[in-house]
């Protein structure tokens, strides 16, 4: 029998458990490379523990609101050591699920620190361990970018990874960074009843959204309570009274805002520094692994996937790359490489998105925009979450969607529908067309689709 294909995937993150776990059952001998806990930022800490939070904050709002359902609450209070607790509980059953899957996979797992001793040999730095293999997949993913500003090194003043340690809920926060970190950790501490400054330096929350989405979050993010304060520059961050004091520059003014912590969300960056891509003449652009539509580096038969090769640094892209790269490794002549990417945000309201936002789209194709709003859906107002719309881009002359952005409740499940019809290219036409159970959340989808094609069902 020929020798099984040896594949090491360096990074036991989503994108390279995933990874591993597809060669493995395509047949491959694995072995996977990780120096810190299994499940990377994803698992330990970004989507799960800032899940884990705002599904605590979600329990904390329906409680609040119980009297509008006719449930009457009079007491309740934020156990926030709890909270963490549960949190780390959650994290911790997920990340023993994966070490099982990988163990019944026969997927060999190796702590401590790779990097590339040659091209085909990849080296343990804390044993000297050699590992020699046909296919290497850097799955390395990312860490959180800080900036330049003077202050920002102080304690206190926290990275989104820093933030998931607290075991305190801080009374006031200002958060540097309106970007997907920034709005998600402003919700989530808003609603356990912190004081939020969130400071963007670009006219809009989430630059890169549909305008007119990041608008209405901005909307809602204020309705919460949250000080929002768009176009600053930050100068620095001081020290006041024991509270931190952030400087920043605004419509020409000069103005302080205080707090007990400050977090930093500007961004992230990849985890590439001592892997020794240099060393080996492996193709990058400033730390961002250059990879090719097959996710093949420059070196052929080492790939990379997730966020160590840059583009929408999310988990789900990750996981996709991931198993695409495994399978195109093995042989799938078959696998496909994953078309639409969802954007995904997980404030209350959600945000979610797939394709093309109405300025992209209007900039190639001749197109038309049309929002349904939640209000006219019979589930939304059931739910008390009225708050939002489905807008869709459609190109005029066959009606193709190039983009549906979604800003409320479900969102990030609801984005699921366009993204399938999107990769099957559906038109707005089919998407009426195709019967939506009632009353649920989806049918506003449907209904939006709906406007393109003589009007919908709950609107005048
Ligand atoms: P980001 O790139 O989404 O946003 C960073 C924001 O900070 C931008 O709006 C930028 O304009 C702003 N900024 C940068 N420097 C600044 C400064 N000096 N002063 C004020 N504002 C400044 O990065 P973020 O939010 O840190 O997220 C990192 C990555 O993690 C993103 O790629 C994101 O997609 C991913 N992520 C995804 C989540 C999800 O899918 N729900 C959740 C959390 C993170």
């Amino acid at each position: 029998m020929a020798d099984k294909r040896k594949i090491t995937v360096i990074g036991g993150g989503v994108g390279g458990y995933t990874a591993a776990i597809k060669a493995a059952r395509l047949g491959a001998d694995v072995i996977l490379i990780e120096k810190d806990l299994l499940g990377g930022t994803c698992l330990n800490r970004g989507c799960i523990p800032t899940k884990a939070l705002l599904q605590a904050a979600e329990v904390v709002q329906t409680i609040e609101e119980a009297p509008l359902f006719g449930i009457r609450c009079d007491d309740h209070r934020i156990d926030f050591t709890a909270v963490a607790k549960r949190k780390d509980a959650v994290v911790g059953q997920l990340r023993t699920g994966v070490a099982s899957l990988l163990k019944r996979r026969r997927i060999k797992m190796v702590s401590g620190t790779a990097f590339f001793k040659d091209a085909s040999t990849v080296e343990i730095k804390e044993t000297g361990q050699k590992l020699e293999s046909d296919n290497i997949i850097v799955t390395s993913g990312s860490q959180p970018g800080r900036i330049a500003l003077e202050g920002s090194d102080a304690p206190g003043v926290l990275d989104s990874d820093q933030v998931l340690e607290l075991t305190e809920l801080p009374q006031s926060l200002v958060i540097i960074g309106g970007g997907v970190v920034g709005v998600e950790f402003a919700q989530i501490f808003k609603q356990l009843g912190a004081a939020i400054t969130l400071l963007e330096m670009m006219p809009t929350l989430i630059p890169g959204a549909d305008r007119e989405i990041a608008q209405a979050l901005e909307k809602s993010l204020s309705e919460a309570g949250i000080e929002v304060v768009t176009q600053i520059a930050v100068k620095k961050i001081g020290r006041r009274k024991g509270q931190h004091k952030v400087a920043f520059e605004h419509a020409g003014h000069l103005k302080n805002v205080s707090a007990e912590k400050v977090i930093l969300a500007v961004g992230r960056k990849p985890n590439t520094a001592g892997l020794g891509l240099d060393r080996i003449g492996l193709g990058h652009n400033n730390g961002t692994i250059t990879v090719n539509e097959q996710m093949q580096t420059n070196i052929p038969h080492i790939y990379g996937a997730g966020d160590a090769v840059g583009g929408l640094m999310l988990a789900h892209k990750a996981m996709a790359e991931g198993e695409y790269a495994a399978a195109g490794i093995m042989g799938g002549k078959t696998a496909v490489k994953p078309k639409e990417i969802p954007n995904c945000i997980y404030t209350s309201p959600e945000v979610a998105s797939v394709g093309m936002t109405e300025a992209q789209a209007a900039q190639f194709h001749d197109i038309e925009a049309v929002r349904f709003p939640f209000t006219a859906c019979a589930k939304a107002l059931l739910m008390n979450r009225t708050f939002g719309m489905v807008k869709i881009v459609a190109e005029k002359k066959f009606g193709q969607v190039l983009g549906v952005h979604i800003i409320g409740p479900h969102a990030t499940d609801m984005i699921a529908e366009a993204v399938l019809g999107m990769s099957l290219e559906m038109t707005v036409d089919e998407l009426a067309q195709a019967v939506h159970p009632h009353p649920t959340l989806s049918e506003a989808v449907m209904e939006a689709g709906q406007m393109f094609c003589g009007g919908a069902a709950h609107l005048p």
